[in-house]
């Protein structure tokens, strides 16, 4: 059941740090671009418009809402495009064992707009919603489950691991006590249960005293690490040397493990630091095209305040690296 997501919004269209994306992309006519995170299709449309009519777009997404926004692309862009719908971390393999190969790949990871302003998605604590948060509307995990159905033990760890969350034995304990009087349907329960197993003087700092649940939740019911660690290193196989591949971020943990896996490519050597010399022979498979991770500035954070966590990392696979 898809109501809303299929009426497009003018909002939907906001693509974060677009000329940043665009100049680590670099995309010149001719070449094969993949986005795997196409959302609305605010980068795509960019991207697809630097090939200036001669390439190829391969758009991903799991969620089934943006075949709508793939469609108005395909009527505007001038260029070979298809989409393909599923999860990053499975579709960026299967396209690498199958020989696809890419100049450049993008992952904006997290929640687009149109999920996040779409009440009946269940992803935000703003509003009174049915407990869902899942990105794939065809998944079987909801958040509807891990919140009825999760160990306290279980509930605790990715409040901790996924939201960082102070509070996570104390909530989960509420959560766990308030469910067998009656389980979570909506998420103003919810919302209510972890504002009053915060202490009173935390529930005013850092926001609003459900933020860190809610992301802890979206993460898990979606296995979002898991999905992001299986598909960068599909990504930087499907590469073409002198490929390359941006990732925006939104989180903390999602900007360490892309931080961790550019690390590791960029670095050659990997024998042990008293080495007199090299012994392994490896050479770096990826070259940072920024030292820093690019961050939005004043204005863009004002016009659209999502952007103010985001983070693009970006690097261009080398000549050396393995096919
Ligand atoms: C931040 S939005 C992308 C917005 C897009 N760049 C634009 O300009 O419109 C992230 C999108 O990635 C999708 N997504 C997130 N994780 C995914 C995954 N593991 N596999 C496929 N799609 C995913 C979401 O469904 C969402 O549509």
């Amino acid at each position: 059941m898809l109501p809303n997501v299929l009426q497009p919004r003018a909002t939907d269209h906001v693509p974060v740090l677009a000329e940043e994306v665009r100049a680590s992309l670099a995309v010149r006519p001719g070449e094969t671009v993949v986005d795997a995170t196409f959302g609305a299709g605010g980068h795509a449309s960019l991207l697809a418009a630097d090939l200036h009519g001669k390439g190829k777009l391969i758009a991903i997404d799991r969620d089934p809402g943006a075949r709508t926004y793939f469609e108005q692309l395909e009527k505007r862009a001038r260029v070979n495009a298809r989409l393909l719908r599923g999860d990053f971390g499975v579709v960026l393999p299967q396209l690498a064992d199958n020989g696809v190969r890419a100049d450049a790949i993008l992952l904006d990871l997290g929640v687009s707009s149109m999920q996040l302003d779409r009440p009946e998605r269940g992803f935000s604590y703003a509003t009174d919603a049915p407990l869902d948060m899942r990105m794939d509307p065809t998944q079987e995990l909801s958040a509807r489950e891990v919140v009825n159905e999760w160990s306290e033990r279980d509930l605790a760890t990715i409040f901790r691991r996924y939201g960082e969350e102070r509070y996570a034995r104390q909530i989960a304990r509420a959560i766990v006590r308030r469910r067998r009087e009656q389980p979570f349907a909506g998420s103003g329960d919810l919302v209510d249960t972890i504002r009053a197993a915060i202490p009173a003087p935390a529930r005013f700092g850092d926001g609003h005293p459900a933020k860190r649940v809610f992301q802890a939740l979206r993460i898990a019911v979606n296995d979002e690490l898991g999905s992001l660690e299986t598909a960068l290193p599909a990504a930087l196989r499907m590469l073409r040397p002198g490929g390359r591949l941006a990732v925006i971020s939104f989180h903390s943990l999602e900007d360490r493990l892309v931080k961790q896996f550019l690390r590791e490519r960029e670095r050659g050597c990997t024998c042990p630091p008293d080495f007199p010399v090299c012994v392994c022979g490896h050479e770096p498979e990826l070259r940072a095209v920024q030292r820093r991770p690019v961050r939005p500035g004043q204005a863009e954070v004002a016009a659209n305040p999502r952007s103010a966590s985001a983070r693009l990392r970006a690097a261009v696979k080398t000549e050396a690296a393995p096919e």
